[in-house]
């Protein structure tokens, strides 16, 4: 304990909880009402090459421990996060902010990567082909990479280092995790519950700290010769600049600014459901988050007005407090982030319809707490319409027809998600063929991948891969083809096949 009051924790190296080398700290704080989380290690270079050396030996034995055994630890670990599912909720609503449903949704969703990655022990399948020549056999395998740098956001602080580790566990590497300085107890609670599962010592490691100490090191060490980072675009270029030079795997999950097309033939109320939902859950803290909702003129006037009549009834306040829908952003930096592109939108023209303003008063001065906010009258090319802003911000630009939505959905430079609200298949199936996302949902707003689809998005939200899914075990494996002769003499591929004259 501190004389906060706070419980101090450690980084676990090799099977050790361990304070950092330097003897640093630092303390996670509630975005909510500023009470301390925890003390946790600020740790640096030295702390990074212990748990690295730690996670390369573990590999060598990891990777050889059957699949379906690994598997078994996931299942383990699933059935512990399911037992503590409320307990951890809680935690993540103190230190992260999120409403409670929404603390228990992510902590779901790694519940749900763990059973189905557990599964995938039984599975991860390779391709068997028939082979040119005679008496040969031939296949693909996976096979695992090693040390994986693992470098996560606060913003889904369980269920994203499940979309990472989970996967990479079970196809046979090791985990060097780095959680976000802004969730650190989350991060440790997960690394606890995994060695309650009974994954072995060394085979996965924390070490809590801040980027340029730790997770730059992460990248460049010779050592780890794969990266997944979840985070901003601008730390995505600079984690893809600094594995450049080791050629490493770098997998890469950015930015979003989604957009809902709602057509003049939509069931409006069901719109301004998925709209609200989509672009105020989790404070609009989403990378999946509808920051831009897309209009047909025909119902433009009728979607505004309900829209801010909706929003104007959320309820700010702490994420426990029953009946809140809106809780706080995740400190003073994304505070202030936010009401710069208030001033911004304002600036360019938009009309403010609702919000727009820190929220004070009601006990809400000791926390982050920003007004749901919704412009008007956007135009496509605005900073407001083209910006990740990552807080509870939407702008409704005004459109002629399904054309100009989806050019306008498109006029981005992200990828991530997308949505339309119509009634007309045709319209439906058009959007789904046009809409260059990763992700498309019809008659639903931005927000709710599954985990056993590929989740990630096109253009500069990442870098062609996907996580989750069977596309996660591409992220985590690297393909072998194996090639068997069991006809006793030299034979030529290309070359001793062509008997046959061509078709
Ligand atoms: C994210 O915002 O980074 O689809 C992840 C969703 C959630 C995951 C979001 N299942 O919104």
């Amino acid at each position: 304990m501190t004389a906060t009051g706070a419980t101090t924790f450690k980084n676990y190296i090799a099977g050790e909880w361990v304070d950092a080398a330097n003897g640093q700290t630092f303390e996670s704080t509630s975005p909510a009402n500023g009470d301390a989380i925890g003390v946790f290690p600020k740790s640096g270079p030295e702390d990074v090459d212990r748990a690295v050396a730690a996670a390369k030996a573990a590999y060598e034995e990891w990777r050889l421990v059957p699949a379906p055994r690994r598997g078994e630890i996931l299942f383990r670990f699933g059935a512990l996060l399911a037992d503590q599912k409320d307990d951890i909720a809680e935690l993540m609503t103190r230190e992260m902010g999120k409403v409670l449903p929404e603390a228990a949704g992510d902590v779901q969703e790694a519940i749900d990567m763990s059973y189905y990655m557990a599964g995938e022990g039984r599975r991860l399948f390779g391709q068997t082909t028939p082979s040119e020549l005679p008496d040969k056999f031939q296949m693909s395998v996976r096979m695992p990479v090693g040390v994986v740098g693992v470098i996560t956001p606060w913003n889904f602080p369980i269920a994203i280092p499940s979309w990472k580790m989970l996967p990479a566990l079970v196809c046979g590497n090791t985990v060097v995790f780095k959680p976000a300085t802004d969730t650190p107890s989350l991060g440790e609670r997960f690394v606890e519950l995994l060695v309650e599962a009974g994954v072995p010592n060394g085979v996965v490691n924390i070490v809590h700290g801040g980027g340029r100490e730790v997770g730059e090191h992460l990248v460049q060490h010779p050592d780890v010769p794969i990266i997944t980072f979840t985070g901003s675009r601008e730390t995505g270029v600079a984690v893809t600049k600094s594995a450049a030079d080791g050629l490493k795997l770098v997998h890469l999950e950015l930015g979003g600014k989604n957009a809902i097309i709602v057509m003049d033939d939509a069931d409006v109320d069901l719109a301004v459901d998925g709209i609200v939902w989509s672009a105020f859950g989790t404070s609009g803290q989403r990378c999946t988050a509808a920051s831009r909702v897309i209009v047909q003129d025909g119902v433009y006037d009728e979607l505004a007005s309900r829209l801010v009549g909706r929003v104007e009834q959320l309820r700010l306040g702490p994420g426990w407090e029953e009946e809140t829908d809106v809780g706080p952003v995740i400190n003073r930096g994304a505070l202030e982030k936010i009401h710069s592109y208030t001033g911004i939108g304002r600036d360019e023209g938009a009309k403010l319809l609702t919000g727009g303003e820190v929220a004070g008063g009601n006990g809400l001065d000791n926390g982050f707490y920003y007004r749901p906010t919704v412009f008007g009258d956007v135009e496509p090319g605005m900073r407001i319409a083209q910006e990740e802003i990552f807080g509870p911000t939407t702008a409704l630009i005004r459109v002629r027809d399904l054309d100009d939505a989806i050019r306008v959905s498109n006029g981005v430079k992200y990828g991530l998600s997308s949505s339309i609200f119509t009634q007309d298949v045709n319209k439906a199936f058009r959007a789904m063929r046009d809409l260059n996302t990763g992700i498309t949902y019809i008659n639903a707003g931005t927000t709710g991948a599954e985990v056993h689809l590929p989740f990630g998005g096109t253009k500069d939200t990442g870098n062609g891969h996907r996580e989750a899914g069977q596309a996660a075990l591409d992220v985590f494996t690297e393909w072998k083809s194996i090639y068997v002769d069991y006809s006793g003499k030299l034979q030529r591929a290309q070359i001793d096949t062509t008997e046959n004259p061509a078709p």
